[in-house]
């Protein structure tokens, strides 16, 4: 890589803050980056990451989408389910679980994501400052998975805390010790609710999938870990990106509190993805930009960089209610798209509507108590301080 000077580290936290000006440089000066320390190879461009999340025979998922594997130890493959297979074990666990997992299901949680939504709004309306993403948008999409799996209300708080556990890495991007305990906890619940649904069905998730009669006990838990760590603070850090860059620009505010909620949850996951690399493996020697990448190399592809990319989406650096985001790359492409997006899109919706009823678009953002985290695939917000008024 003669001659290429610019260095990206993922997770660090210089680039954390702001990863998109490094960003624009590996597009531009080194569509394929080789990390001399980290030995791992990034994507950038948009052509590029589509291409390769479109190629699963070239670019394995066995890995799991992590960049560093070691993040969940030795539990790697067991609780990362399908997300972490090829075909065509991929396609059989993912065809039994999308039977379970369908439009229906998924629509009629719509009351009660919106009751969730309501309850945890009239707080933040009634305490006047809160913290949008420790106290509304991390609360939410976890609830709601609950609620899809049958964990009954009064076990929440637990779940909660095991669940916040597993996603708390090291600077490193390891897992901490705690995380690893929370597991074996986690593990054991849900053995207990999966022998629940065996007894006694109930219309809930579990349910569909103990009687669909496809998959082991083991392979349900750990689907469901794989429910927790895809679409619990993927959807968090989308309702907090939506909340602060809505707040940054307060003429796209004015939209967003006009009605213009689709767009203002689809320039979102545009701009502020919150996914924003996936890792795969190479499985032969591939000429990547003149640069010859050798079989089992580990590729970052970074959606984050794909989703600014000025070639597909122009002037990508403004956050643009009314651009086209129909190419952007938020929810992956191919054999692995993202089985949540529906469910994803319909609590931003249900509860971005709510905020536009129930609060004045005049609220506040106080930047310097933000907090970003980076870890695993996502990047987003887990403190943004707010004052708001009622509406
Ligand atoms: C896969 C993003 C919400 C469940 C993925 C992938 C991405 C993604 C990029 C592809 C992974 C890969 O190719 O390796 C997001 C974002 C979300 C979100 C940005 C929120 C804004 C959800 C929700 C759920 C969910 C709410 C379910 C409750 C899944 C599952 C997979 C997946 C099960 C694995 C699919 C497979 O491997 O075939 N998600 N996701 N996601 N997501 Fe989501």
């Amino acid at each position: 890589m003669g001659g290429v000077d610019v260095v990206y580290t993922p997770y660090d936290p210089s680039i954390n803050d702001d990863p998109y000006p490094v960003y624009a440089r590996l597009r531009q000066e080194a569509p394929i980056y080789h990390h001399p320390d980290l030995d791992f190879w990034a994507l950038s461009r948009h052509a590029d990451v589509s291409a390769a999340l479109t190629d699963s025979a070239r670019y394995s998922s066995d890995h799991g989408p992590m960049l560093d594997r070691g993040a969940w130890g030795p539990h790697a493959r067991t609780f990362l389910s399908f997300v972490a297979m090829d075909p065509p074990e991929h396609t059989r666990m993912r065809s039994i679980v999308s039977r379970a997992f369908t439009p229906r299901r998924v629509a009629a949680l719509e009351p009660m994501i919106r009751e969730i939504a309501r309850g945890y709004i009239r707080e933040g309306v009634e305490r006047g400052t809160f913290d949008f993403a420790r106290d509304l948008s991390a609360k939410l999409p976890l609830d709601v998975i609950s609620e899809l799996m049958g964990v009954p209300p009064s076990d929440r708080a637990e779940v909660r805390r095991n669940s916040d556990l597993l996603v708390r890495y090291d600077p490193q991007g390891q897992m901490a010790d705690a995380g690893l305990k929370s597991i074996m906890s986690l593990g054991d619940y849900y053995a207990s609710i999966i022998a629940d649904r065996k007894s006694t069905p109930r219309d809930d998730l579990v349910s569909a999938l103990v009687s669909d009669g496809g998959l082991t006990d083991e392979e349900i838990s750990a689907f469901v870990f794989l429910l927790i760590g895809a679409g619990s603070e993927t959807t968090t850090h989308l309702l907090s990106a939506a909340w602060y860059w809505a707040w940054r620009n307060p003429d796209q505010r004015a939209a967003a509190f006009g009605g213009a909620i689709t767009p203002w949850v689809e320039e979102s996951l545009r701009y502020d993805t919150p996914a924003h690399g996936l890792a795969r493996r190479l499985t032969e020697p591939t000429e990547l930009h003149g640069t010859l990448v050798p079989k089992d190399a580990k590729i970052w592809i970074l959606i984050g960089a794909a989703n600014r990319d000025e070639s597909v989406f122009p002037d990508a650096d403004v956050y643009d209610l009314t651009r086209d985001t129909s190419r952007a790359i938020s929810f992956g492409a191919g054999r692995h798209y993202c089985l949540g997006g529906p469910l994803a899109r319909l609590e931003a919706r249900v509860t971005l509507e709510e905020l536009t009823k129930a609060v004045s678009p005049g609220y506040e953002v106080h930047e310097e108590g933000i907090k970003r985290t980076a870890h695993g695939n996502v990047r987003g917000m887990v403190r943004l301080p707010t004052t708001v008024r009622a509406a």
